[in-house]
């Protein structure tokens, strides 16, 4: 049996992951290739309620706090969902992953990223991305696109942060690309929905063999 395979899709708010997600998710089922799509919490109750609390909060949480509850959810999620599914040998696709950590909470949140890495590691227990895609796009870009598409409308307490924390997402996920450069590729998002899955696939069909 194939053995599974782990792909993370990262970036800004309004980059496209979701689409692109989508997009890929059709290409592996006409392809005939085992898959699931998930993002954190992914269904398990108590990552829900942990997710709840992060996005929701009306109380200021710190960079450290949030780091340790998506953490958390992200610990709850491998063990549950993930390592099933891989261990079947399905290409597993996620929606956000330790990078945005890394992101938003180390480098926009100013926390040490070697601490970080550290607890990553003991809560994913080994389940590195075999391939990571970063769709980047500037704040502004990532905004117009929210604001044209009334499902992206609504923006929770991380969204909410304005320009300066965001600014400082996209450089940090450009210095973690930079960081792990063997898993990340980055894809200039700006271009049109189909000229970016054209990129992903031709990416994708070059690593997975
Ligand atoms: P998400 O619901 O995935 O929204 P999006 O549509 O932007 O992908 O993520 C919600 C917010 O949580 C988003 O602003 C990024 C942030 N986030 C972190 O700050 N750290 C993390 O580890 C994760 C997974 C997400």
């Amino acid at each position: 049996m194939k053995e599974g395979f782990l792909i993370t899709f990262e970036g800004g708010e309004g980059c496209g992951k979701s689409t692109q997600i989508k997009k890929f998710a059709r290409f592996l089922e006409e392809k005939g290739i085992e898959y699931l799509v998930s993002r954190e919490p992914g269904g398990t109750e108590v990552g829900e309620q942990i997710r709840n609390i992060l996005l929701h909060s009306k109380a200021e949480l710190s960079s450290t706090v949030e780091f340790l509850l998506f953490s958390s959810a992200r610990a709850v999620h491998i063990e549950k969902i993930v390592k099933p599914a891989l261990k079947q040998g399905k290409v597993v696709i996620l929606d956000r992953y330790y990078d945005s950590s890394y992101t938003y909470q180390g480098l926009a949140g100013d926390l040490d990223l070697n601490k970080l890495e550290e607890i990553t590691n003991f809560a994913i227990d080994g389940a590195v991305p075999n391939l990571t895609f970063l769709l980047d796009l500037t704040y502004e870009q990532g905004m117009a696109r929210k604001k044209e598409n009334p499902a992206l409308a609504n923006l929770d307490r991380i969204e909410l942060k304005g320009k300066t924390y965001h600014d400082k997402v996209r450089q940090g996920y450009l210095a973690i690309a930079k960081r792990f450069k063997d898993r990340i590729v980055v894809v200039d998002a700006s271009q049109s929905i189909d000229k970016v899955f054209q990129n992903v696939i031709a990416i994708f069909e070059e690593i997975y063999k």
